[in-house]
């Protein structure tokens, strides 16, 4: 059986061209003008993508007392109805001296028997210890290549500067990627503290308890860990122009760095913390906070720029009662918001449409480069002859009003609601089969989606790591008489 996506214009990180697309197999097996196969996909008047990949999930995460009640098989198909065809999700261990290898079997219990779309995983290390050490070994052996890191939720997911070197280091010689949640932990601890005491208990003193100053500091030190250890660094949900900036700098150093802005960060200001309804607010709260606006500018000009290189969710979607845990005050509430149905229709409407990324750069910070950071390329994250078939027929001139009423995430919220939007998902295929036809073939089908192993030494590693063997200090050799006795 053979698919043929046809009369539509094919858009990929570099080009924007008008051919057809044949399927066989799940697989993209050819490109180019008059293709026939068995069931043709109707892609006139529409751009035909690759599959979003939202590099940040945490579906069914445990986290704060309780778990984010999106599921695996709610969150992905709400992904596959919004254009995204794999997630990958942070597992976190039970415990912080090890724990990794339980943990993936927990996550994949779920994943496997749930999943609409593809995934893969990141590993999250939440302490230090040989166990750790030995663990991570494996974890890259069952084909994750990333390794995430909490400077901030101290007392629970947080690591030290010295636990973090040491696993940078660790992720350096396994060529693995770590990732950064970058905020000054123990100063938020004390501004929570501070706002508390003050009389300050609602979900605007989340926002006061973590300025932009403290991701900023966090990031640099993030940046500087990693430049030490000898390894590329992701830094996620990079929300402010201090971290874009600390980003930036690195760059034009010529390290290694990635920054991941959200969508809501890009579209979402720090005023919604200061709506009179506790829920209405709470539920915006999540780790970093909105921003003032002026942030967003900064952000939108590192997607275009390139100092910023992708564009995730951080979906971790807890309902309103979950929320409430917090009216003791807000350092209880559940941090995290959702995103995975609305990132690609919001970042096309107040992106592209705008003006503010081209078509392309939608295509890439969406879907290609994420596809090639994390090691995946051109399996995921491309128009090509070989590559899975995972494509989003995009209706340029399809609007919708994201509502919480209407939409596939189980959350009985949207922090997008009421944003009108135009372009939108026609047709979502993951690995060629039709996921997604809006109104015909609109159900979801946990189970189908497969995980995607990801090998470790992606091109920038080795180019680090031999830049680095070549500049390392190296003793000065000096005469005999010189050298300490016995050497
Ligand atoms: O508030 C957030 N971001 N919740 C999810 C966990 C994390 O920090 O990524
Ligand atoms: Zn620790
Ligand atoms: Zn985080
Ligand atoms: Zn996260």
């Amino acid at each position: 059986m053979s698919t043929v996506i046809k009369g539509g214009t094919i858009v990929t990180a570099d080009r924007t061209y008008e051919s057809d697309v044949l399927v066989e197999g799940g697989r993209i097996a050819a490109i180019g003008p008059n293709l026939s196969g068995d069931t043709v996909v109707d892609a006139e008047g529409a751009f035909v993508m690759p599959g979003g990949i939202d590099p940040h999930t945490h579906l069914e995460m445990p986290f704060m007392g309780t778990t984010a009640a999106e599921t695996w098989a709610s969150g992905t198909y709400a992904a596959l109805s919004g254009g995204t065809t794999m997630v990958v999700d942070f597992v976190i261990p039970a415990r912080t001296d090890g724990g990794l290898l339980d943990a993936l079997a927990a996550w994949e219990e779920k994943a496997t028997r749930q999943a609409c779309s593809d995934y893969s995983y990141h590993m999250c290390v939440t302490g230090w210890s040989q166990t750790v050490f030995d663990e991570m070994e494996q974890i890259v052996a069952r084909g994750i290549n990333t390794f995430k890191h909490f400077m901030a939720y101290k007392g629970a997911l947080m690591v030290n500067d010295d636990e973090m070197f040491a696993s940078f280091q660790r992720c350096a010689a396994l060529g693995a990627l770590p990732l950064v949640h970058a905020e000054n932990g123990d100063i938020v601890a004390a501004l929570q503290k501070k706002f508390m005491d003050a009389g300050v208990t609602g979900p605007e003193g989340h926002a006061y308890s973590r300025p932009p100053e403290v991701e900023g500091e966090a990031t640099n030190r993030a940046i500087m860990i990693a430049d030490a250890a000898g390894v590329p660094v992701y830094i996620v949900h990079t929300s402010s122009e201090q971290a874009h900036e600390a980003i930036r700098r690195a760059r034009q150093k010529g390290m290694r760095v990635y920054g991941e802005p959200l969508v809501q960060h890009l579209t979402l200001d720090e005023t919604e913390y200061f709506n009179r309804d506790w829920d209405y607010a709470a539920r915006r709260v999540m780790s970093p906070p909105f921003r003032d606006k002026s942030h967003q500018d900064s952000l939108w000009a590192g997607l275009s720029a390139g100092s910023l290189q992708v564009v995730a969710t951080d979906h971790c979607a807890f309902t309103t009662e979950q929320k409430r845990f917090g009216l003791k005050g807000f350092p209880a509430i559940p941090n995290g918001t959702g995103g995975l149905e609305d990132r690609m229709p919001v970042l096309w409407t107040k992106g592209v449409k705008t003006g503010r990324i081209t078509m392309n750069e939608f295509v890439a910070v969406t879907s290609t480069n994420i596809a090639k950071i994390l090691n995946v390329y051109p399996r995921k994250g491309a128009i090509e002859v070989g590559a899975d078939a995972d494509v989003v027929v995009w209706d340029p001139d399809k609007s919708k009003t994201i509502s919480a009423a209407t939409q596939r995430s189980i959350i009985d919220y949207n922090v997008f609601e009421g944003f009108e939007v135009t372009g939108l998902p026609r047709y979502t295929l993951s690995r060629g089969e039709i996921v997604f036809a809006d109104g015909k073939n609109d159900a979801p089908r946990p189970g189908r989606g497969q995980f995607v192993p990801r090998k470790p030494f992606g091109a920038v590693n080795k180019a680090l790591s031999v830049w680095k063997d070549i500049t390392a200090p190296r003793m000065i050799e000096r005469k005999p008489e010189y050298m300490p006795i016995g050497v």
